[in-house]
């Protein structure tokens, strides 16, 4: 067993240890934000917060987030630094299917949460791992750093 907190609400998990995170979000917290691609983080789709990290959670094991805060896609309007994120998209149309853009939003909520200057190189860095099979790498490039404008010159003034 393991306690987690699900966007702030505490969830006793009944599952075996090495149960995967994305695992458990999905079909325990029934919280279908998070998706499933390749499995074995590489994609990135399935990434969340955990403990305000972001990480792939198709390759966390429950017994490594016992008692940590998890968020979701499905919280981020309610996040401060995750609304700015999603509206950028949204006024950005950073998105075509949509699939890869829940693990992008919560990489770079994790980003702008450690550094609201963030550069373009480590917003680069940042999304390098995260696969859209789209091809809307540009438009998602221009979302985040339009999130990062925002967010700066929040934290300027
Ligand atoms: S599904 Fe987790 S990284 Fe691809
Ligand atoms: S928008 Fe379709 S996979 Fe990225």
């Amino acid at each position: 067993m393991a306690i987690i907190r699900h966007n702030n609400k505490e969830h006793s998990v009944e599952a075996p240890a090495h149960a995967q995170l994305y695992n458990v979000l999905r079909t325990r917290c029934e919280d279908l934000s998070v998706r499933f691609g390749c499995g074995v983080g590489h994609c990135g789709a399935c990434t969340v917060l955990v403990n305000d990290q972001a990480q792939s959670s198709c390759n966390t094991p429950l017994w490594s987030v016992d008692r940590a805060e998890i968020k979701t896609p499905k919280d981020l309007q309610n996040d401060p630094i995750g609304r700015v994120v999603l509206e950028a998209f949204l006024s950005e149309q950073a998105a075509q299917c949509g699939y890869c853009i829940n693990g992008i939003l919560m990489r770079l909520t994790g980003l702008f949460k450690s550094n609201a200057n963030a550069t373009d190189d480590q917003i680069t860095q940042a999304l390098m791992r995260h696969l859209c099979r789209c091809g809307a790498h540009s438009r998602i490039i221009r979302a985040a750093k339009s999130a990062r404008s925002q967010l700066s010159s929040a934290t300027a003034t």
